[in-house]
């Protein structure tokens, strides 16, 4: 067999289906909710930040693991929300998105044949990272409408090859927002089986009806076991800039920089710089982020339930995950391309979230990180769309 092929990895997973989708709705002129961006502006402050730090000549690379300010700023917050100390130097490593910091985490910590749970549905990285880190996924069911899951499944999925747990709260494609007490069920389990959990917080700030976000670090005894993962891109709507970070237990720092090093030496310098200043920002700033979305979720669930989809409300991040039965389509893929090419809204298939294919086939993500007039368009185009048995208008 030819040698010029990809690794046997590489061939392991597709191109990303949401990336995918962008690309589609780019050339059709399609209205994109399908990638989480913003395609409103970054705050001022934090643009005008990046533009002084430019000018200001910190444009060699930064310490590898992040810029003193940044690791610092991403410290001093967690203690003040959380009241968990966290020490920048022994804890903090900056990394290109949260995207490097969970893959650099994931092959910190993780060997081969280890065994790491994954909630399902699951941001569809978090396959490919597990196969590139060389980790085995078990995967545990979050079940619609409210995606609890069941202890039972969750604790039979742990052994003794139990390395990790991935959690993401709140989370990307449910809208769901893990209770302190699932955290506490999820927590004992880590203990028993002496497991590390990676949690993604990205979503953070964007809750919505008093629900508030609890970090698994803060649960008795897990600070010691936990990689909390975080980044600019969802919070100041710079997804472009690719700043993320890691806030480890010390004992597992070293791993972590070390394989960020090698694999992207250092995120942007100007913008690390410019990313204290953002986490420096006013806690209004925060409670405006979130009511803004709150707003936009509810013009969104507006439009998807008049034109029949079945909506699962979210109560943080900024994605409705939907039903499509009404429409007749038996492919999710078959009926994102149909949405994209004719009527001009771009979304994502479910199926990108599951490992079983299968178990997405009814569902759909459509994202609301947008501006009114966006939205309001898609609602224009959706009258197109016709669900089975209703007479077209
Ligand atoms: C759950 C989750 N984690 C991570 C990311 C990527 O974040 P970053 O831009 O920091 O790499 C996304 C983006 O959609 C996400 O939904």
């Amino acid at each position: 067999m030819s040698k010029l092929t990809g690794s046997r990895k590489a061939t392991q997973f597709t191109e990303s289906v949401i990336r995918e989708m962008t690309r589609l709705s780019d050339l059709v002129g399609g209205v994109n909710l399908s990638q989480g961006f913003p395609d409103f502006a970054a705050p001022a402050a934090v643009k005008e930040a990046a533009i002084a730090a430019i000018r200001g000549d910190i444009n060699q690379y930064a310490v590898t693991w992040g810029a003193a300010p940044l690791r610092e700023a991403v410290a001093r917050e967690f203690t003040r929300r959380y009241g968990l100390d966290v020490v920048a130097d022994e804890q903090v490593t900056v990394c290109c998105g949260s995207t490097e910091a969970m893959m650099s985490t994931m092959m910190a910590i993780i060997d081969p044949g280890d065994e790491v749970v994954v909630f399902e549905p699951f941001y569809e990285n978090y396959g490919p990272d597990a196969i590139l880190s060389g980790a085995t996924p078990r995967y545990v069911t979050l079940h619609e409408p409210d995606w609890r899951f069941d202890p039972d499944q969750l604790a039979a999925a742990f052994n003794n090859r139990t390395k990790a747990i991935i959690i993401n709260t709140p989370n990307n494609p449910t809208g769901k927002v893990f209770t302190r007490d699932e955290l506490e069920t999820i927590a004992a389990l880590c203990h028993k089986w002496d497991a590390v959990a990676i949690s993604d917080e990205i979503y953070e700030h964007i809750l919505y009806d008093g629900h508030r976000h609890v970090p698994i670090a803060t649960i008795a005894g897990m600070a010691d076991r936990t990689v909390t993962i975080n980044g600019l891109s969802k919070t100041y709507s710079v997804t472009g800039w690719r700043v993320g970070w890691t806030i480890s237990p010390p004992t597992l720092t070293g791993a972590i920089r070390k394989v960020h090093d090698f694999m992207t030496v250092g995120a942007p310098a100007p913008l690390q710089e410019a990313g204290a200043v953002a986490l420096g920002l006013p806690d209004q700033y925060y409670l405006d982020l979130a009511a803004r979305y709150q707003r936009l979720r509810d013009v969104l669930l507006g439009i998807l339930e008049r034109h029949h989809f079945t909506c699962y409300k979210p109560y943080g991040a900024y994605y409705i995950m939907t039903d499509i039965s009404a429409f007749g389509f038996t492919d999710d893929v078959e009926f994102a391309r149909h949405l994209v090419r004719n009527v001009g809204v771009a979304a994502v298939p479910g199926s990108s979230f599951y490992k079983n294919s299968a178990n997405g086939k009814t569902k759909l993500r459509f994202c609301y990180c947008k501006r009114d007039e966006t939205l309001l368009e898609a609602d224009r185009r959706l009258e197109k769309l016709v669900p089975v048995g209703v007479n077209p208008r």
